[in-house]
């Protein structure tokens, strides 16, 4: 059993043989949700749906993106008879006093957990979605390594994707209007903390329909290389780059830094996580923003 308390900030574990959590209160856990691919739940609609979001690269698709062949799942999930993707739990820590003050400000506290390896050449990774309303969030990492894609998708402004990798006890904001997809890029189960507002309305089909994000993190040579995702000529043209940026080690404007566990930030300065709930039309929180990374804008 791997402890994550240090890092989550409340008490809990993670066995990883059987990719269990084991929460010290129970009522900490919130809500369990899957994503399945031959789960008896799934009908098989969704479950079309769901194959094509988390596709696949290259290897199962031709130039125009479309589908030309489903990879055999169960292959790369043998002990795992209803081949889960990913899952994770919605509405963490309801036994913490900390719960109460997210909830006064229509936030939650979410884990996400993301198998190591990949389907095809492809890394494991989210499905992705947008924000309805573009609400900003702010992710944290737990345990192993990850990275994230985020993009815009207006069609009358001219777009822009990063890619932020993270390591233990880094934070990385998403800010408002980027759609995000979420990837294990490193070799153990990837654990993922995240605030969130309860009214961001996450929104699957664009990204569904268009087999994930504008770019795909693929295995080359043992090393995560990105390519160009078809579908997404319309907002990302021949020449646009994804670039790189990092997170940054301190946000002090909401009181975060890295190795400080997110769960802390929503009991001491619950109201700098109020931010979650504006997309900064107004621009109040462009300083926030301006810290948030450190932009490399080194081209991927
Ligand atoms: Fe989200």
């Amino acid at each position: 059993m791997i402890d994550l308390s240090e890092r989550l900030g409340f008490k809990a574990g993670f066995s990883p043989e059987d990719s269990k959590f084991c929460f010290d209160n129970p009522a900490d856990s919130g809500e369990e949700w899957k994503k399945s691919l031959a789960s008896k739940v799934i009908e098989a609609e969704k479950e079309r749906f769901l194959w094509q979001s988390m596709m696949f690269a290259q290897e199962f698709t031709d130039s125009e993106g479309n589908i030309t062949t489903c990879p055999e799942l169960k292959r790369f999930y043998p002990k795992n008879p209803d081949s889960v993707l990913y899952s994770g739990y919605r509405g963490v820590g309801s036994g913490n006093p900390n719960f109460s003050k997210l909830a006064l400000r229509q936030l939650r506290f979410d884990l996400t957990l993301i198998p190591p390896g990949g389907i095809g050449k492809e890394f494991m990774r989210t499905e992705g979605h947008e924000h309805l309303l573009g609400f900003p969030e702010i992710y944290s990492v737990i345990y192993g390594r990850a990275g994230f894609l985020l993009w815009t998708m207006n069609i009358d402004r001219e777009n822009d994707a990063m890619f932020a990798e993270a390591g233990e006890g880094e934070h990385v904001i998403f800010p408002p209007g980027y759609a995000h997809i979420s990837i294990n890029t490193g070799g153990s189960q990837l654990i993922l903390a995240d605030i969130v507002s309860k009214n961001a309305g996450p929104r699957f089909m664009r990204i569904k329909t268009k087999n994930g994000g504008p770019w795909w993190g693929i295995l080359k040579e043992n090393q995560l290389e990105f390519v160009k995702n078809p579908r997404f000529k319309d907002f990302y043209p021949d020449g646009q780059g994804l670039r790189r940026v990092i997170p940054a080690p301190e946000v002090p404007k909401l009181g975060l830094r890295k190795g400080m566990p997110l769960w802390e930030l929503s009991g001491k300065v619950a109201d700098n996580l109020n931010f979650l709930n504006y997309t900064n039309t107004d621009r109040r929180d462009d300083e926030l923003y301006a810290q948030a990374f450190l932009h490399y804008n080194q081209r991927l």
